[in-house]
Parts: structure tokens; sequence; C-alpha cells
């Protein structure tokens, strides 16, 4: 990689794919290039080679940097000095960091008391202007989109094309380091623009000769916050709270991904999305917020009795599944604090006390 050492993001590395030229300042923390993790204990399961595309290691913790290099790049050259979004907490951080970064001013609609304490505070302290409203994810979008024609403003959500521009960049990294795009990828869906993203992103780099297949696209809801599943809008309830949306925005990119490739759209429940984020930890090491989880949740689901009859499982051996990993769990330990009963073991300051305790 020949990147300068002060801009190796997306946009440097992809910008043929990409809606930028020269004019474009480039908004960036060096985001994407995030592992793609071998799990054994995945693999040995499926009988599959199973990755983990771990997203949380980006530089704000979730995937939501590579479409906000786009975003807040393509604002600034188009002279807006404000940028909005209605978030569920990791779009709201990511807005903040990068407008930060780009020394314009950000807001950000969230709903109140349901954010994750870690994003929380990511947006006051990349100083964004928050507010809290009395509502859910999809009130906070409408509000954000009733400022589409205020000048000057920008509105950052995934309705902004240039977020799915930057999210799809994911698929290029994988494709680049499996040498193919893998059999199936399955991510979890909430206003369903990553899965839109990410099945741009294998079309475009198989029609440029990059790959010789697209994977199968499966997407996994809360069961609480399934509308895409159900197919009506729901009002949603889920521990996963960065999923919690009843309405997606991106609702026709889901089912065009999901359709083109035939994959599907399933549910997990709340207590299985916790159950397998406790299991990716203590298992592969590997700590992701709960909405990241149900991916790996709808996985086990998969694997389990009573699967789905158009469920493509269990694959040939050397088959390849991916699971996309989309947050940190460092931003929301609360649910698995509770989830778990995670408690030290209080015990007195001297050896023979501790001793007793781990015998
Ligand atoms: N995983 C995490 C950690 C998320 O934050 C989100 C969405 C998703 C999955 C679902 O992605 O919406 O593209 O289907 N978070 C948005 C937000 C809604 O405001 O941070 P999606």
């Amino acid at each position: 990689m020949n990147q300068p050492l002060h801009d190796r993001g997306v946009i440097s590395r992809y910008k043929a794919y990409l809606p930028v030229t020269e004019a474009t300042p480039v908004i960036s923390l060096n985001e994407g290039s995030t592992p793609l993790i071998h799990s054994p204990k995945l693999s040995e399961r499926t009988g599959a080679e199973v990755y983990l595309k771990f997203e949380g290691l980006n530089p704000t913790g979730s995937f939501k940097d590579r479409g906000m290099t786009v975003a807040l790049s393509k604002a600034v050259e188009r002279g807006a000095s404000t940028v909005i979004c209605a978030s569920t907490g990791n779009t709201s951080a990511a807005a903040a960091a990068y407008a930060a970064r780009a020394s314009i001013r950000c807001a950000v609609i969230l709903p109140a008391g349901k954010i994750a304490a870690g994003k929380l505070v990511q947006a006051f302290a990349y100083g964004a202007k928050v507010v809290a409203i009395r509502g859910n994810f999809d009130d906070a979008l409408r509000i954000v989109r009733e400022f589409g024609g205020v000048d000057g403003v920008a509105i950052v959500n995934s309705i902004n094309p240039d977020r799915i521009e930057g999210q799809k960049t994911a698929s290029f990294e994988i494709i680049e380091e499996l040498g193919d795009a893998p059999d199936i990828h399955i991510l979890p869906v909430g206003n369903a623009g990553n899965i839109t993203a990410y099945w741009k992103g294998y079309r475009e780099f198989q029609s440029a000769g990059r790959s010789t297949r697209r994977p199968r696209m499966v997407g996994f809801q809360a069961e609480g916050a399934a509308p895409i599943y159900l197919g009506h809008p729901v009002e949603p309830h889920t521990v996963a709270t960065a999923i919690r949306i009843g309405n997606p925005a991106s609702w026709e990119g889901a089912n065009n991904a999901v359709k083109e490739s035939g994959g599907c759209i399933d549910i997990v429940t709340d207590q299985q999305i916790l159950d397998a984020q406790q299991w990716l930890a203590s298992n592969e090491g590997i700590f992701v917020e709960p909405a990241s989880a149900a991916s790996v949740a709808g996985l086990l689901k998969c694997l389990s009795s009573g699967r789905c009859t158009t469920c493509p499982l269990p694959l040939r051996a050397g088959g390849k599944i991916v699971l996309t990993v989309t947050g940190h769990g460092l931003k929301d330990p609360e649910a698995p604090v509770k989830h778990g009963g995670f408690a030290p073991i209080e015990a007195d300051a001297d050896l023979t006390a501790v001793r007793r305790v781990l015998d």
C-alpha cells in the first residue's frame, strides 16, 4: 500500500469507485481496512470457512465511518456549514467526529433514553449539538428529512447516497482479502442502508472484473424490530438499540439485495442476540455490541433445527461465509452486564484470600 501516512482512508484507496474528484476535500480518519478475522469455532460448527469483518475497529467504533468520510467530504465540497442526522447512536458518533475533523457544525436528533452510553458520550465529546426527542428513530428521521431544503445544511443519514457509496467499500476489502466474494454474507439490519451498500459493492466489483461471483445476502432483524421480515412498519422494541427501527429508509434496497442474491431477511430474539454476544466474546475474543451480534445469532439459529426451507446451509466444504460485526462492544456495556450478571468476586487483600476465590 503506497498511500501517504496522512491519508489511508477509504476515499484514497477506492476513489475510482466513489463519487469524488480532485476538487473533493478528503475528510478522513483513516477509516476502513478493518480486520477480516477467521472464526475457528464457527467454521467448525458450519463446516465452512467463517470470517468476521470486525467493523468495531473503525475510528469511532462502527462501520458508519466508511459512509461518513464520503458524506462529509461531499458536504464540505458543496459548501455545507452544518450536518444533521437522526441516529440510534453510531451514525451520530461518526457524523460528530467527521464534522469536528472538517471544522463544521453537527446536530444529532436521537430517541431520548434509547442511546447506548458510549455513543451518547461520543456525540458530546466530538462537539455535536445533541437533541433527544420523545419518540423513536423513525420520528427523528422524519424531522431530519424536513431539514432537506435548509441552506447550508447537509443530511448525513443513509438517505444521502454518499453514505451508501462509502459503506460499499467493506465489500471491496472482503473480496480483496478472500480473493473472491464469499458464498454467503450475513449482517444485522436496521435502517437497511448497510445491506444495500454491501450489495452495491459486491455487484460493482464483479462488474469491474475484481470478483467472479456474488454472495447470498442474509440480513437479521431483531424480533421486536422486524418490519422488513413482517412486511409492515412496527413500533420497535429490542435490547439491540442500534437496530431499534420500525420503518427503515432503505427497505427497498434490502429487498432488492435479498431478491437479486437469493438470500433472505430473518429474525433473532433479544435472548439469542445477547447469548451470541457473550458467546463470541468468550469463545473468539471478539466483543461486539448487541446489534452486531445479531449476525452471529442468526448464523447459530440457521445451524439449529427448524431453519427455513430456503436456507443454503450447510455449505459445501470450503465454502465461505462472512459475517459483519458492525460495532464495538465497549459502546454499550450496560446490556451484557445485565444479561451476564457480571460482577467481580470481592476478596481481602492477601494471597490466601485471593487463591481461595480462584480455586
Ligand atoms: N449495527 C449497528 C452497530 C448499527 O449502529 C446499525 C445502524 C446497524 C447495525 C444497522 O445498519 O441501519 O444500515 O441497517 N445504526 C444506525 C445509527 C441506524 O443511527 O447508528 P443499517
